[in-house]
C-alpha cells in the first residue's frame, strides 16, 4: 500500500555541494549546499539564501567553485554548513582546508576535496537561484582510475538524506546506464 506523505523536499539522491568563494579582499569562504545540481552539461544551479556570505561573494567576484563533499571530509563539510563567513571570517582556517586559487576563475579550491568544478557566475534566476557555467573541472589524481576518469569508488562522494539528516556513502556499481534496459527490449 502507498501512503501520501505530503510536500516534502525529499529528493534522492541529494548531493553535498561545497561552494567556494572569495570576498572582495580575497578571504576564502565555503558553504554546504544540498539544493543544487547539474543544469546542463556545462552549467550548475543551486538554491541559496541571499543572506549567506557566499551569495554576497558571488555578486562581487562573479565566480565560485563547486566541490563534492566526500566521506573523508564529512566533518569540515558539515562545519561549513553550520557557520557563516558573515560572523566567522576565519571559517576556512577552522575547517583545516588548504586553499589554492583556481587557475581559471576568481575562486578558491580546497585541496582536500578531490573533485572541483570551477565556474563563472551567469545569473540569479527568477527563483533566486545561482546559475554558473563550467570553466574547468580539476581532480586529484588519487581519485582517477587508470583511464584518467574520476572513480566514485575512489573518491567516495557523500549523499545527503533530507528526510533523516544522515550523510551516506555510495554503495558501489550495480549496472551500466543505456545497457541494463536492453534486457527488456
Ligand atoms: C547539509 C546541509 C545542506 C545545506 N544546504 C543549503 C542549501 O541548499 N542552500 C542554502 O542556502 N544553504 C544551505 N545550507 C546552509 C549553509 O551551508 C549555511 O547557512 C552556511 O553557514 C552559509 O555559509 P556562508 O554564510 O559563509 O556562505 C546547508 C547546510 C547543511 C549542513
Amino acid at each position: 500500500m502507498r501512503k501520501n506523505i505530503g510536500k516534502k523536499p525529499w529528493f534522492y539522491p541529494l548531493p553535498v555541494l561545497i561552494i567556494g568563494t572569495y570576498d572582495e579582499n580575497g578571504v576564502p569562504d565555503a558553504m554546504n549546499a544540498a539544493y543544487g545540481g547539474l543544469y546542463t552539461s556545462s552549467m550548475v544551479e543551486f538554491s541559496i539564501s541571499h543572506g549567506h556570505k557566499t551569495f554576497k561573494n558571488i555578486q562581487q567576484t562573479k565566480a565560485f567553485t563547486v566541490s563534492f563533499a566526500d566521506v573523508e571530509n564529512m566533518t569540515p563539510c558539515d562545519y561549513v554548513g553550520l557557520v557563516s563567513g558573515n560572523d566567522t571570517p576565519d571559517k576556512i582556517e577552522k575547517s583545516g582546508w588548504t586553499v589554492s586559487r583556481s587557475e581559471f576563475v576568481n575562486a578558491p579550491i580546497f585541496e582536500e576535496l578531490p573533485v572541483t568544478w570551477e565556474c563563472e557566475f551567469v545569473r540569479v534566476t527568477e527563483e533566486g537561484n545561482v546559475l554558473g557555467r563550467l570553466v574547468n573541472v580539476s581532480a586529484n589524481s588519487r581519485v582517477l582510475n587508470e583511464d584518467g576518469v574520476i572513480s566514485m569508488e575512489k573518491f567516495k562522494p557523500l549523499v545527503f538524506d533530507h528526510a533523516t539528516y544522515d550523510y551516506l556513502k555510495v554503495d558501489g556499481v550495480v549496472g551500466k546506464a543505456f545497457e541494463e534496459g536492453k534486457k527488456l527490449k
